[in-house]
């Protein structure tokens, strides 16, 4: 599989105290680029595999700003380019511009939408506001009653942050009577962020403890299944399958994603883009295969696994963790996430409640000796078994571990 973040615009009709999203914010991408963009995603992903799937994300900056009929042309793009490949298409949105005439044509065209906001109006409003100040949660909650009623599949991302973590009872109660899908992550360091982080950023510790205490809520919840957490599920399935299930645990992340911006430059990910320092080149004038074979991408791919997390419990599941979030925060991919001590804490605590779930294999979670773990074929085999039965479907399955937990 294979997944270009594209951003076809830095610009932004929102002002968020805390995005990563820097670089001139006027242009927007032209449709030659955006030709380029799908038909060499398409190529390379057939090159990985003739019936492989493609994920295009669409991001920014707000991606919607550049209008319907650039996501019509995207389409035509993609019908023409992908001969035997599946493919998707999730709009990643602050959700300020969605209205009908956008839902119809994500219903058409089975768009999956992500639109972000921070929790509860009295929280959202402090840090997702525009350039007067004013906060934008009763427009996106219009959105999203909106996308609801199209009945579009759709999931909200939240920041963690110090505004909203002292209000997770209250934000897990409205994402629940919602029926919301959501999915949380902590502040990278990068754009906006680099002024705001000392007030608003979590540390580790306290990313974990709010983490946890959404976790549980979730895990305990007497409805637990109607709402899923993408990272939840993720992390739970990566730490019974002994294996990373995301990009932020993943060895080689940067094998199976990309991000291409408005002017056609490629990077690891979205949130390196468009950092100088990262980028593999531009796609009007390589491949992406080319591309990969830059000197960028080779030392991306070559991340060293730093010495502390080799002696960590948890590696084969984080492979310490976001490659990106080491960069924002210590200047080097070579080194672990800024957030590794609470994602240890994490790792422990998921092992802790699947300890308590009766009716699932948990020979495979990883012992202290992880490395004999690695090397004993017995358990090799069990970590397999599990792996394979979360990766068939890793919402499904989890959904069904909680259910178990229950009993
Ligand atoms: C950069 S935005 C672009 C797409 C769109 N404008 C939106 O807000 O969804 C993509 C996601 O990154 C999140 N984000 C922005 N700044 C961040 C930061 N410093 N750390 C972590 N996530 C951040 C946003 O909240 C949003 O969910
Ligand atoms: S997070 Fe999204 S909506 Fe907010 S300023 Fe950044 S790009 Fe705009
Ligand atoms: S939890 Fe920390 S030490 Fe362990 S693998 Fe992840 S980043 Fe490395």
């Amino acid at each position: 599989m294979l997944t270009n973040v594209i951003k076809p615009t830095h610009a932004c009709n929102l002002a968020c105290t805390y995005c990563y999203n820097e670089d001139d914010r006027t242009k927007r991408m032209s449709i030659n680029t955006l030709e380029s963009t799908i038909k060499n995603t398409c190529e390379y992903a057939r090159a990985k595999n003739e019936s492989g799937k493609v994920d295009f994300i669409w991001h920014g900056g707000e991606p919607m700003l550049v209008g319907l009929d650039f996501y019509k042309q995207a389409i035509k793009f993609q019908e023409r380019y992908k001969k035997s490949l599946k493919f998707e298409n999730v709009m990643q949105t602050n959700g300020t511009l969605i209205d009908s005439r956008w839902c119809d044509f994500f219903v058409e065209e089975k768009f999956h939408v992500s639109i972000s906001i921070d929790g509860v109006k009295h929280v959202n409003d402090v840090t997702r506001i525009n350039r007067k100040g004013e906060g934008s949660f009763d427009n996106v909650f219009e959105a999203i009653q909106l996308v609801k009623k199209y009945q579009i599949p759709l999931g909200v991302c939240l920041v963690l942050n110090k505004i909203n973590v002292p209000h997770l009872d209250e934000i897990y109660d409205f994402l629940r009577d919602e029926q919301l899908n959501f999915n949380v992550i902590p502040m990278t360091n990068s754009g906006d962020a680099v002024a705001s982080i000392g007030e608003i950023g979590l540390t580790p510790k306290e990313y974990a403890e709010g983490w946890i205490k959404l976790y549980d809520r979730w895990f305990y919840d007497e409805r637990h299944g109607s709402i899923l957490c993408s990272d939840f599920a993720n992390k739970s399935a990566g730490v019974l399958g002994g294996r990373a299930m995301d990009c932020i645990g993943a060895k080689n992340c940067s094998m199976n994603t990309v991000s291409t911006d408005h002017n056609g430059y490629v990077y690891p990910c979205a949130t390196m883009s468009p950092d100088p320092e990262w980028v593999y080149g531009n796609i009007n004038d390589s491949s992406i295969k080319e591309l990969m074979q830059s000197d960028n991408a080779q030392k991306a791919l070559q991340r060293k696994t730093d010495e502390h997390c080799l002696e960590c419990k948890w590696l084969n599941v984080c492979n310490g963790g976001c490659i990106s979030r080491a960069d924002k925060f210590f200047g080097t991919i070579d080194t672990r996430d800024y957030y590794c001590s609470g994602l240890y804490q994490i790792y422990e605590h998921i092992e802790g409640r699947l300890r308590e779930v009766q009716d699932i294999d948990l020979e495979c979670l990883p012992p202290k000796d992880f490395v004999d773990q690695r090397k004993a074929p017995t358990k090799r085999r069990i970590v397999s078994k599990n792996y394979e039965r979360f990766s068939r479907d890793t919402t499904t399955t989890v959904l069904k571990f909680v259910d178990a937990a229950s009993l």
